[in-house]
């Protein structure tokens, strides 16, 4: 395994020590995640899972782990654990996430649980949040909306699976909150990548094999 691999399986698992049996838990998607499932299988407790992304239900189901649905209203409506990767993490614990994609998923099981984990190698600690910034945006008015937007560019990627087109900001990420605020108010918008502090209970970060729990909302 190369050092960020070895860096992702020893947050993963330490993450995965903070799970109890009985909880019904939020799975993120990417490969920080994939080490996530495996010590999750690992440990053979009984937690109720919903997935954010097709990828990570998939190796979910293949470990044997239960996968409920958090689509529609018979979906699971409240979580107590969610726990994802991230592409970058700031000193104020500002987030990116959505290099996979799977951002706006990512943030509603986020928002769904009472404490939100991010596991990271230590290269994503960075010392300020940099573009590429992940969105999601709705087909319909697509064209009104990269204008409004500017500074976007499309992923050459597939459509989410909820039909959403993918694109990137590439504008400046000096002032995060304000960011945000303007592309949640801007229409045809899905979701973007930004995760604000509030969110997250803590990020477990690994320097080689030993990990640290940075605590952003104790
Ligand atoms: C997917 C994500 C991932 O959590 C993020 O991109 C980190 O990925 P990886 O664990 O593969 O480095 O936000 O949408």
């Amino acid at each position: 395994m190369n050092p960020s691999d070895i860096e992702k399986q020893a947050a993963a698992v330490a993450a995965a020590e903070l799970v109890e049996s009985g909880m019904k838990l939020g799975l993120g998607t990417g490969s920080t995640v994939a080490f996530l499932l495996q010590a999750l299988a690992d440990r053979a407790i009984d937690v109720e899972c919903v997935s954010t992304s097709p990828q990570t239900e998939k190796i979910a189901r293949e470990l044997g782990l239960n996968v409920s649905s958090f689509a529609g209203l018979e979906g699971v409506a409240h979580l107590d654990m969610a726990i994802d990767g991230a592409d970058q993490v700031d000193p104020a614990g500002w987030i990116i996430k959505g290099g996979g994609a799977a951002h706006t998923r990512e943030k509603c099981v986020a928002a769904a649980a009472d404490r939100f984990i991010v596991i990271v190698s230590s290269d994503k600690l960075v010392p300020a949040l940099t573009a590429p910034l992940p969105l999601e945006l709705l087909d319909y008015g697509l064209a009104a909306t990269l204008r409004a937007l500017g500074t976007v560019s499309l992923r050459d990627v597939p459509r989410s699976p909820d039909g959403g087109v993918i694109a990137d900001w590439l504008g400046s990420l000096n002032d995060p909150a304000s960011l945000a605020a303007r592309l949640s108010a801007t229409p045809g918008v899905i979701d973007n990548g930004l995760f604000s502090p509030d969110m997250t209970e803590r990020v477990v970060v690994a320097e080689s094999t030993t990990t640290r729990h940075i605590m952003i909302n104790a």
